[in-house]
């Protein structure tokens, strides 16, 4: 049976698509070639919507607090962890934004390839550790009711699944090398 996990898992999988296509921005910029201005803007959209919006926001609102019930601390430990890292990520996307509206290509490269560091490594963990505790300490009813809160979370946002990993799959096609 899914489970909100691997609803979790399946993101991460779209995410990493943009992190390529991301990465590919990079490269063709240091190779001196021309990118296209909307690149950004549309790399910006993804992660800001669905990276951060909806991905981070439904494990810091119906994840952690499920997982807090079960003992799970929130303020260290992997969960601890995992929160700074969204904050760094944060950070760094308006880090990206600014390069960008400077025309600093050196210093958006600097942040991106900072952050498909930090997101790379942080899905490896969430996938090997944290969603792993998750597996053992929820039992069936607690996972039916994080799904109830998951499609919750969702219905109050724009856009669909499909729609994004539609929209990474273009990109990650577009820019990666
Ligand atoms: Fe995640």
């Amino acid at each position: 049976m899914k489970t909100p996990i691997d609803q979790l898992l399946a993101e991460h999988r779209i995410i990493e698509k943009a992190l390529r296509a991301l990465a590919g921005l990079c490269e063709r910029l240091e190779r001196g070639e021309q990118v296209d201005p909307d690149a950004f803007d549309r790399i910006f959209e993804f992660l800001m919507t669905f990276a951060d919006r909806r991905h981070h926001q439904k494990e810091e609102k119906c994840l952690f607090p499920a997982l807090g019930a079960q003992g799970v601390p929130r303020d260290r430990g992997p969960i601890g962890v995992i929160l700074q890292e969204h904050c760094t990520g944060r950070a760094l996307i308006a880090q990206m934004r600014r390069a960008v509206s400077a025309h600093a290509n050196d210093q958006f490269i600097e942040a991106a390839r900072a952050y498909v560091d930090l997101l790379s490594e942080h899905i490896q963990k969430e996938d090997n550790v944290l969603f792993r505790v998750a597996q053992t300490l929820l039992d069936e009813r607690s996972m039916r009711s994080l799904q109830d809160d998951f499609n919750q979370a969702e219905a109050e946002l724009p856009g669909s699944l499909a729609k994004y990993e539609q929209e990474a799959q273009e990109m990650e096609r577009a820019w990666a090398v």
